[in-house]
């Protein structure tokens, strides 16, 4: 057979499917409790008003570098509101990434990329070469700092992802300033260790097309992102769930906010202070869910141990052996997806 490409939405497309295909079926593979959770009064997702960081109040920053930590340290996970991001830029980075996959799985397949390392990769599940089962999702993944790239179909897309990626690395990089200092550190410490001003920036576009049995197939299984902090905006349609106190805690985000979270190399910088958070990508039967993700980590050649000032001998000794970052990714694209299995494997 030909390596020609196929997409959840030319499978959802071919005609009136009323069941999923047998390699769609998900079944866990640790069971996770599924039960409802209703939040208490005390325990919402952290919302972090990002206008306060940058009014030049040191109370309001110092108060909010606080309720990150608290954010950081108990959830991996919280909505940023105020953050400035034009809202007709907002819509049309998700309108251009609808147009994506809304082009002709010829015009896609121009974009399939052959490895991974590729700069622009279109495909649909995870990694084709390990998944037993399929997910219901197809993605565009693209390498957009140090150097951009993107796709220049549909017009539109190209200067749309640009300014976008530049919002969304400003404030990831604003973030983790409060969170260096939220962990005690100088407020720069991140951005120096993580050599961040020619740090890596994965995009990662996500396309859930509607699914006849939403409970039997998976858009994305639970996992934690490789990087130091992911930021996700979606359309319409939910679908994101974060595992919070061994719940599976389903993500309403407010409009035109961020879905923020934590990801392993955080936890590996904090020394595990700062867990990555585990997540998931449920399906619907209603409509195409997209989702666009902005994954910000150090250099891929920088080295990342946890931070020497946060280590303290006997009592609190290195958790993680350091590995470099590009060597990360390319051990979790080398595996299935499933949980923290990456992030075990540089445990101490
Ligand atoms: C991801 C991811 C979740 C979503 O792309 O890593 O977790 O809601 N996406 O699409
Ligand atoms: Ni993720």
């Amino acid at each position: 057979m030909s390596q020609k490409m196929f997409t959840v939405k030319g499978l959802v497309e071919s005609g009136s499917l009323t069941s999923i295909p047998s390699n769609y079926h998900y079944s866990p593979s640790t069971p996770i409790d599924n039960g409802d959770f209703i939040l208490s009064e005390s325990e919402t997702v952290p919302i972090i008003d990002f206008s306060m960081l940058t009014s030049g109040n040191p109370d309001q920053r110092s108060e909010t570098v606080q309720d990150i930590a608290h954010a950081c340290s108990e959830w991996g996970f919280f909505t940023v509101i105020n953050h400035g991001v034009p809202e007709n830029l907002w819509d049309e980075m998700l309108r251009l990434s609808r147009g994506f996959f809304d082009l002709t799985e010829e015009e896609k397949q121009e974009y399939a990329g052959k490895k991974f390392w590729d700069p622009i990769r279109s495909g649909t599940s995870f990694n084709l070469t390990v998944d037993d089962t399929l997910f219901w999702r197809d993605y565009l993944k693209v390498h957009v700092h140090p150097q951009f790239n993107a796709p220049d179909k549909p017009a539109g897309l190209w200067d749309v992802t640009q300014e976008y990626c530049k919002y969304s690395r400003e404030i990831a990089n604003e973030l983790l300033k409060a969170i260096s200092e939220s962990l005690g550190l100088e407020e720069n410490y991140i951005h120096e260790k993580m050599d961040l001003e020619m740090g890596s920036q994965l995009l990662v576009i996500n396309c859930y097309p509607p699914c006849p049995q939403p409970e039997s197939a998976m858009g994305m299984p639970p996992h934690s992102d490789h990087g130091l902090l992911t930021l996700l905006i979606q359309n319409e349609l939910g679908g994101l769930q974060i595992q919070h106190k061994g719940k599976w805690v389903p993500i309403n985000p407010l409009p035109n906010s961020f879905m923020v979270n934590t990801g392993d190399h955080m936890e590996i910088l904090s020394n595990g202070k700062y867990k990555s958070v585990v997540h998931k990508a449920v399906l619907n039967n209603k409509g195409t869910r997209i989702s666009v993700g902005t994954g910000h980590g150090p250099t891929l050649d920088t080295v990342v141990i946890p931070a020497p000032e946060l280590v303290d001998g006997a009592n609190n000794p290195p958790a993680y052996q350091g590995l470099k970052y590009k060597d990360y990714l390319d051990l979790q694209q080398s595996k299935q997806l499933d949980g923290k299995t990456c992030l075990d494997s540089v445990r101490l």
